[in-house]
């Protein structure tokens, strides 16, 4: 049978058609960089899927019933015993959205010149690690070197690197973090059994073992999916089992939890809750709300069962994966297989005319947008691509992808057929693409400010 979205639209959003000289004059005014075009101006916005989905009318009626108070909200409750439900953790202390969840743990549990192993870190994650003055580390797994060949857990994490990492440098570790699904490694999932292999050989070491858990529930999935012993499983009990390998948690309730805002973090140690409830009040708010209002609480408290509906996230999984055969069928080379919440095209090799320091992906990224007013983001020498700042001289990232990101909830089937003929497009007539060279950039996190401008 054919699988289709598991809801009815109740409320609709207008979308502005721009044509595509338009849209080159917002691309000049934009520095050609697409974190400066007002969303106004976009037709279909796959910038990210964090924040951007649409909300249930249960989650909708269950903000009416956000209780403000400063302090002891009802709100705060529900959003606990969901989240205890779910993840299992003691502590539970919510927060504006996941980068002050990892701010809070980083600034409680890690010293200058620590080390933090993870699959690979999300950039934030990484950002407020070596603020706290350590170092990150990605061990992914050797599968995910190659972006072509498809295998069911490329999100997995080495776990040779693993052990000797421990073995070698134990006294630098204050946590171990696993990234659900592995969102630098392209959306691709982490087994049950690496995670189970994992928990134990950090916990062995006495080591906490942390989940980085914004897309939990999509993981689940390809657990059920794919992973002998679960095809029966319910996706909670699934989620259940993932959580209790972990001694705690970072997470962006913009993913999974299904809402606009917010994020999560969690222990199962008492004398680190009392530390990071703390620091929560000096930067977030009061442990009752932690940076939110009590209605985005109840959001959450719904959205994250929710996203552990089967037909949900079959629907979720389908569609995503749908995107990705069909412009592969035009010739795109994409990352295989298809991830969770995105897929990533191989700009590198799409466009091999534009040498790398003209960042092919930054070109698509702005043909997609010219073309059809698709808003996608750069994975690639823009934002990974380092600088020395004696010479000047610049090193290539790893690839040059180029991220289709699907807002959860939010576009429908024909809208998805918009995209791919798109690229359908830009595939007859790539060779005439040129690629940038950057005007203008800050010292640190440039993509989302740099100015281009077009090489001839
Ligand atoms: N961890 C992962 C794996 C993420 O993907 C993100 C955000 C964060 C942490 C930080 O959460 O944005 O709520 O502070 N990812 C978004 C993205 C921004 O587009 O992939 P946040």
């Amino acid at each position: 049978m054919r699988i289709i979205e598991p809801f009815r639209i109740k409320v609709v959003e207008p979308i502005h058609f721009t044509t595509p000289a338009e849209r080159e004059v917002v691309l000049r005014r934009a520095g050609y960089n697409l974190f400066k075009v007002p969303s106004t101006s976009v037709i279909i916005d796959l910038l990210t899927d964090s924040g951007t989905g649409a909300m249930s009318a249960e989650q909708w009626a269950a903000i009416m019933r956000g209780d403000e108070a400063y302090a002891g909200s009802p709100s705060f409750d529900r959003f606990e015993a969901a989240v205890q439900d779910i993840f299992g953790f003691k502590h539970v202390i919510p927060t504006h959205q996941g980068r002050a969840a990892e701010r809070i743990l980083a600034a409680t549990l890690v010293k200058p010149g620590d080390l933090v192993p993870n699959n690979a870190h999300f950039d934030t994650t990484r950002a407020n690690i070596e603020a706290a003055g350590a170092t990150a580390l990605d061990i992914p797994c050797a599968e995910s070197a190659d972006l072509f060949t498809p295998a069911d857990f490329k999100g997995n994490m080495d776990l040779d690197a693993l052990r000797e990492t421990i073995a070698e440098q134990r006294d630098r570790i204050p946590f171990v973090m696993m990234t659900v699904t592995n969102n630098g490694g392209g959306g691709q999932p982490v087994s049950m059994a690496n995670l189970k292999e994992a928990s134990e050989i950090t916990r062995a070491a006495g080591i906490p073992f942390y989940i980085d858990a914004c897309r939990f529930a999509e993981n689940a999935y390809f657990v059920r999916a794919r992973e002998k012993g679960y095809e029966n499983r319910a996706l909670i009990d699934i989620a259940r089992e993932m959580f209790a390998l972990a001694d705690g948690c970072t997470m962006s309730a913009k993913k999974d939890g299904m809402v606009n805002i917010g994020g999560i973090l969690c222990t199962n140690d008492d004398l680190l809750a009392k530390q990071e409830a703390e620091l929560l009040i000096l930067t977030e708010g009061f442990p009752t709300y932690g940076g939110l209002a009590g209605r985005d609480l109840e959001a959450i408290a719904v959205g994250l069962y929710e996203a552990l509906d089967l037909d949900y996230q079959r629907y979720r999984f389908s569609s995503t994966e749908y995107l990705g055969k069909q412009i592969a069928a035009c010739g795109v080379p994409i990352l295989q297989p298809p991830g969770g919440h995105a897929i990533y095209v191989d700009a590198g090799s799409m466009l091999p005319h534009i040498p790398r320091d003209q960042y092919p992906g930054q070109a698509l990224v702005i043909a997609l947008f010219r073309t059809g007013g698709v808003r996608t983001v750069e994975i690639g020498s823009v934002m990974f691509g380092a600088v020395n700042p004696d010479t000047g001289v610049e090193t290539p990232a790893r690839f040059e992808l180029v991220r289709l990101a699907i807002p959860r909830r939010t576009y429908t089937k024909s809208q998805i057929d918009y995209v791919v003929d798109v690229f359908g497009e830009l595939q007859s007539e790539k060779e005439a693409l040129r690629g940038v060279r950057i005007v203008d950039q800050p010292q640190r996190l440039r993509h989302f400010s740099a100015q281009f401008e077009p090489v001839n």
